[in-house]
């Protein structure tokens, strides 16, 4: 291809962006490198598929009457929220909407790395606070961070890559201590949590909620999220958002998905369960991790993270190293899948750290497993 040159700049703020490459290339082995479902969406959902009609593919799509089932579904009235492109549009659109120039986005960190990506396409400033090594949610010296300048808190609860929470207590605090700020409460991770803050939706002004329909319910390929918040500040993204960025064969999957809530508790429970097991089975190697309320654990692995990574996916199992993160420099972050799928994951983590260990015995691949 013949590369066309430009004079064309961007931003001064775009320019200096990094680019950012999410490390998925060929992923036919078990995923637990992405905190998706491992096992996939509700069956119901595929039926809702194979019923798309032409008509739904030709018209543009209607995102109201999915907005009316979801709401429905949460608890919430429909003027609170919107469906978005994943949850990642719904932070995009959440910060053009707020972030000005001379604003402060206030983040502990580490956290989910989008938060800084689309901040740094405004124009306003990043100020971050480093969780010590317990990795517990840093409620002081958040308090302390705050200045007038604060726009937007956001806080992912449960938080990635941790999976470490802050109360609600402690949230109320933060809404209580920044009036002049949104607090936005990510819960992607809230299936694996329990604990929510919607229920004071619309009661605290600035208190505003995303949900992700792409960990517990399996959908991250539909790109399917919403943000929620008072109808006061909901004004304001409902004016940026796109009235088509939910695509029609999303919506029509999103129904079957919530109301398939015997599936989605099924898979939840096996999760939890799961998840108890693989941290015995993490202490019984003696690797340090953190004790998570989400669809994943974070191991510390240290100086070999990136061997321990090549070995578990040699033997057929992605994990994702964290290093890179504020404060987590060898620690590796383990998606939580079946308790089968686990118990596979345990095996091979044993192989592996045998051989990173130097007993010289080489990883059980997943097909002799
Ligand atoms: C805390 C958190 N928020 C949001 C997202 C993005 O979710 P979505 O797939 O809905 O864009 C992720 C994805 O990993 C996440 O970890």
């Amino acid at each position: 291809m013949v590369e066309v040159q430009t004079r064309i700049a961007p931003r001064k703020r775009v320019a200096a962006m990094k680019e950012y490459y999410p490390p998925l290339g060929s992923r036919k082995a078990l995923r637990l490198d992405f905190n998706e479902n491992t096992l996939g969406c509700s069956p119901k959902v595929r039926e809702a598929l194979a019923a798309i009609t032409t008509g739904a593919l030709t018209m543009y799509p209607e995102r109201e009457p999915v907005e009316a089932v979801v709401a429905k579904n949460l608890g919430i009235d429909p003027s609170l929220m919107v469906l978005t492109n994943g949850v990642d549009e719904a932070i995009h659109v959440l910060f053009s909407s707020f972030l000005d120039e001379g604003d402060e986005l206030l983040l502990p960190v580490p956290t989910y790395t989008m938060y800084e990506v689309y901040a740094s396409a405004t124009d306003a400033k990043v100020v971050t606070v480093l969780a010590d090594d317990s990795l517990a949610f840093p409620q002081k010296q958040i308090l302390a961070a705050i200045t007038p300048r604060t726009k937007i808190i956001a806080v992912a609860n449960p938080n990635s890559p941790s999976g470490t929470v802050a109360t609600r207590e402690q949230l109320l605090e933060i809404a209580r201590r920044a009036p002049q700020a949104i607090l936005l409460v990510d819960e992607a991770y809230f299936h694996f949590y329990g604990e929510t803050v919607i229920d004071l939706l619309g009661t605290i002004p600035n208190l505003m909620l995303t949900r992700t329909f792409s960990k517990a319910y399996g959908l991250a390929g539909l790109r399917l999220g919403l943000l929620a918040g008072p109808v006061a500040l909901m004004q304001w993204v409902r004016r940026v958002l796109s009235p088509y960025s939910v695509n029609s064969v999303a919506l029509a999957c999103l129904p079957a998905a919530v109301e398939d809530t015997e599936y989605l508790s099924w898979y939840v429970g096996e999760v939890i369960a799961a998840r108890a097991e693989f941290a015995s089975a993490l202490d019984k190697e003696d690797i340090r991790h953190w004790p998570s309320q989400a669809n994943f654990i974070l191991t510390e692995i240290g100086a070999q993270h990136k061997e321990f990574v090549r070995l578990m996916s040699a033997a057929g199992i992605l994990v994702r190293d964290r290093s890179a993160d504020p404060g987590c420099e060898g620690r590796v972050r383990i998606t939580i899948g079946t308790r089968e799928q686990m118990k596979k994951a345990a095996a091979v983590l044993r192989g592996t750290m045998m051989v990173l260990r130097g007993a010289g015995t080489t990883p059980r691949t997943q097909k002799e497993s």
